[in-house]
């Protein structure tokens, strides 16, 4: 047995995002999101984004794995795991299902209070997101989402409703799921789940990047601002997807390279932790005479709403190489500037596995902003099999979070590295944010549901779900039992 030490309280726990397990897409007098206009896509295609729900389509997410009437049971699964912490998040368009109404659904409020009470019933800790990917439609019609200066109005009003709410039921909040994933403005995916936006041909879309992002940020502080004057005692971070950029290579050029893709995809946390923008960047917005709407009362903003710690997610690591005809700026783009790292494997969808990041991740994040950091995302999408007897002999995601889980020890013990917490993804099989699968599977408990929505939704636990329960059981000092061992339950 590998004795490895984790603060005492530490949270572990497992996470989802509500768009990918709740389904009852239209139930409770929710409106649409812009999750519920997406189809489902093969392992390396782009899911479509259709013009509002078009008959004869399939969207995933319309029904999910059926959370939203199946939470008693599954959170029992996450109690009988150990589980101190669920991180989920609430779909916005429950609460207001325009956006723009000036009073919250009673109906979507009260499924958040039965979801939060269960958690606590279990002293489960609910860590929650406002915004993981799925703002509602109406937003993007009417207002162009986060185009809009008047969404973060909007914005603001949903987390003052939830907060105001939920002040007695959750501590533990963040932001904007993945804020940075924009960074990728070329991909129509992330700008569409990041802001609601769908760039028009012709269009410079990394300046719509950052003039959408500049309100997400400013959305952020006010919410933090709000949320602090609502329950002093709220803890709200700031949630980032943590791919470091490597240097392909020792050559100057790509160091420099990788540092400013490093500077590209961070600025957003530089932002929420430190309050103002870097130095880099203010620059690069006047060398690429981007016209962007910053007021001063913005950055008075800014710097009164910085977050409490940092929450982010990791999954694997990136590299990049210099071109020979770099602008002045190094500028990044990230479809076109990752190379492949050679000395990491990688996942069936191609994602670098890279278990030494997480530690690189940790000590880069400790060193720059000072604040406790938690892992609300880390697992690896795994085509499972669910044998005859209902079992699921899932090795491969047991090693992937042993590793992890292992540095992030090291990280902790070695580094002197304050993290929080830790929440794999997921807590139990969601729809694919990316691809829309069922059969990209995360979860420690298997959900009979298939990518054609076949399937009885029924949940078994996997291997990897027996294996975790020792791990929190042992507050991580054990993390070596074998799949043999799953009849073997800690007292
Ligand atoms: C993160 C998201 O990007 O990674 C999750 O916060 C997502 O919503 C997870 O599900 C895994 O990505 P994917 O695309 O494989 O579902």
């Amino acid at each position: 047995m590998t004795k490895k030490r984790f603060p005492a309280g530490f949270l572990w726990g497992g996470a989802v995002a509500a768009h990918q397990v709740e389904g009852a897409y239209d139930t409770g007098g929710k409106g649409l999101s812009v999750a519920d206009v997406m189809t489902a896509a093969g392992n390396r295609d782009e899911r479509r984004i259709t013009a509002g729900v078009q008959a004869g389509e399939f969207y995933p997410n319309h029904e999910a794995v059926d959370f939203y009437h199946r939470y008693p049971e599954d959170v029992k699964l996450f109690a009988e795991m150990g589980f101190k912490s669920f991180r989920t998040s609430i779909a916005w368009s429950r609460i207001f299902p325009q956006g723009d109404e000036l009073e919250p659904n009673e109906e979507g409020l009260a499924f958040y209070d039965r979801l939060f009470d269960e958690c606590h019933k279990y002293e489960i800790e609910p860590v929650v997101t406002l915004s993981h990917f799925e703002m509602p439609y109406h937003l993007v019609t009417e207002y162009g989402g986060f185009r809009s200066r008047k969404t973060i109005e909007f914005f603001t009003r949903f987390a003052r409703a939830v907060f105001t709410r939920y002040q007695d039921k959750v501590t533990y909040w963040l932001t904007f799921n993945e804020i940075n994933n924009q960074t990728n403005y070329d991909r129509a995916f992330t700008l569409f789940t990041n802001s609601g936006i769908q760039a028009q041909p012709g269009e410079d879309a990394e300046a719509v990047m950052y003039q959408a992002a500049h309100y997400e940020v400013v959305a952020s502080s006010l919410a933090v601002q709000i949320g602090h004057s609502i329950n002093p005692g709220f803890q709200i971070g700031a949630m980032v997807a943590f791919s470091p950029v490597y240097p392909a290579s020792d050559k100057p050029r790509d160091v420099f390279k990788a540092q400013r893709a490093m500077q590209a995809r961070f600025w957003f946390s530089d932002v929420q932790v430190e309050g103002q923008y870097p130095t880099w960047l203010s620059q690069y917005f006047q060398s690429k005479q981007f016209d962007l709407d910053i007021t001063a009362a913005d950055l008075a903003n800014l710097k009164k709403g910085t977050v409490d710690y940092l929450g982010f997610s990791y999954y694997m690591s990136f590299a990049t190489q210099a071109s020979d005809h770099e602008d002045d700026q190094f500028s990044y783009n990230e479809a076109t500037d990752l190379v492949t790292n050679q000395f990491v494997p990688q996942s069936d969808w191609g994602w670098q596995v890279d278990p030494q990041g997480l530690r690189y991740a940790l000590n880069w994040m400790n060193d720059r902003y000072h604040l406790p950091l938690f892992v609300v995302e880390n697992g690896i999408g795994a085509i499972d099999e669910l044998t005859a007897d209902h079992q699921v002999h899932d090795q491969y995601r047991i090693d992937y979070l042993h590793d992890h889980i292992a540095q992030m020890a090291l990280a902790i013990n070695e580094d002197g590295v304050d993290v929080m917490g830790y929440t794999p993804w997921s807590a139990i099989d969601i729809v694919s944010a990316s691809t829309g699968q069922l059969s990209k599977r995360y979860g420690f408990i298997y959900v009979d549901r298939n990518d054609d929505g076949s399937g009885s939704l029924a949940r078994y636990r996997k291997d990897s779900f027996y294996w975790y329960q020792r791990v929190i059981a042992t507050n991580g000092a054990d993390l070596e039992m074998t799949v043999g061992d799953a009849d073997d339950q800690p007292d």
